[in-house]
């Protein structure tokens, strides 16, 4: 695993964005092998699509041949809904940068049939090749996506009950109100993400911290879905001094001293 450090959040959604755009050059995708890109919502990655959105303005990257598919939907949410993940999408990244509509792929919540919906969603990653890039965010009860605590380690895309402390984390964005927060998702499962050529999970802030520390330097267990990373072969762990603070010093010290200061 390689974890990368950084003093700031601003400073993590730079590097990160900056390897999104450098996979991306360096795959130099076409409408026939385009890049496929794992994407999150949350408040974790804004940092990223703004980088990213004026990456594409400063033309350092193109989305033209990107494809992308995103982690989680709300279930009971419309996409016109101001906290659906369609939403969100649309107005952090999407509506910014040259992505083709058709590229885009998001779980629909909507869906009277969520197992079929689930199974077809698989099956278009699998149709693409797989995720060559999936950038995560991580719940401070250690999910990835929406796959909550005792989550299996090789689920696929699924209907999830949400756990209570991802209700509440969540309801900041449901004027404060648990009561609004829809208490299902559909989700990639941790297979699917395992499946992935290369993870990225993002942490910034303080109660992100028990969470880094056990996808770090804890065992690999359902309890701590981040910790499945670990058996990734190319995982990444971008996060602020902040997350990275329930960290011993010599873990610390080891990731500070293997990055060079211009990765
Ligand atoms: C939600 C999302 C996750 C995200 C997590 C953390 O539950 N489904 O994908 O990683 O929240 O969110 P935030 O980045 O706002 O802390």
């Amino acid at each position: 695993m390689r974890v990368v450090i950084k003093d700031s959040s601003a400073d993590c959604s730079s590097w990160t964005a900056g390897y999104i755009a450098y996979r991306i050059k360096k795959a130099a995708p076409t409408a026939k092998k385009p890049f496929v890109l794992g994407l999150p919502t949350g408040s974790t990655p804004l940092g990223v699509y703004k980088e990213l959105i004026k990456l594409y303005q400063n033309k350092k990257v193109s989305f033209e041949h990107v494809v992308t598919f995103n982690m989680d939907e709300y279930v009971g949410l419309p996409p016109e809904d101001k906290n659906s993940y369609h939403y969100f999408m649309q107005e952090n990244f999407f509506k910014y940068v040259n992505i083709h509509p058709k590229n885009i792929h998001i779980l629909n919540g909507m869906t009277k049939d969520y197992a079929a919906e689930c199974e077809n969603y698989e099956r278009a990653i699998q149709a693409y090749g797989g995720i060559d890039l999936l950038l995560g965010g991580v719940g401070t009860d250690g999910h990835i996506a929406f796959n909550e605590p005792f989550s299996s380690l090789s689920s696929r895309t699924r209907i999830k009950t949400l756990a209570p402390s991802t209700i509440k984390d969540n309801s900041r964005f449901f004027n404060n109100d648990i009561s609004q927060v829809p208490t299902q998702a559909l989700t990639i499962g941790i297979g699917t993400i395992m499946d992935a050529k290369e993870v990225i999970i993002m942490a910034l802030g303080a109660n992100k911290a028990e969470a880094i520390r056990q996808g770090i330097e804890g065992c690999v267990n359902h309890l701590w879905p981040i910790t499945a990373l670990q058996q990734h072969r190319y995982g990444i762990i971008v996060c602020d001094k902040e997350a990275a603070s329930g960290l011993s010093k010599n873990t610390v010290g080891y990731f500070k001293s293997i990055e060079s200061p211009a990765s």
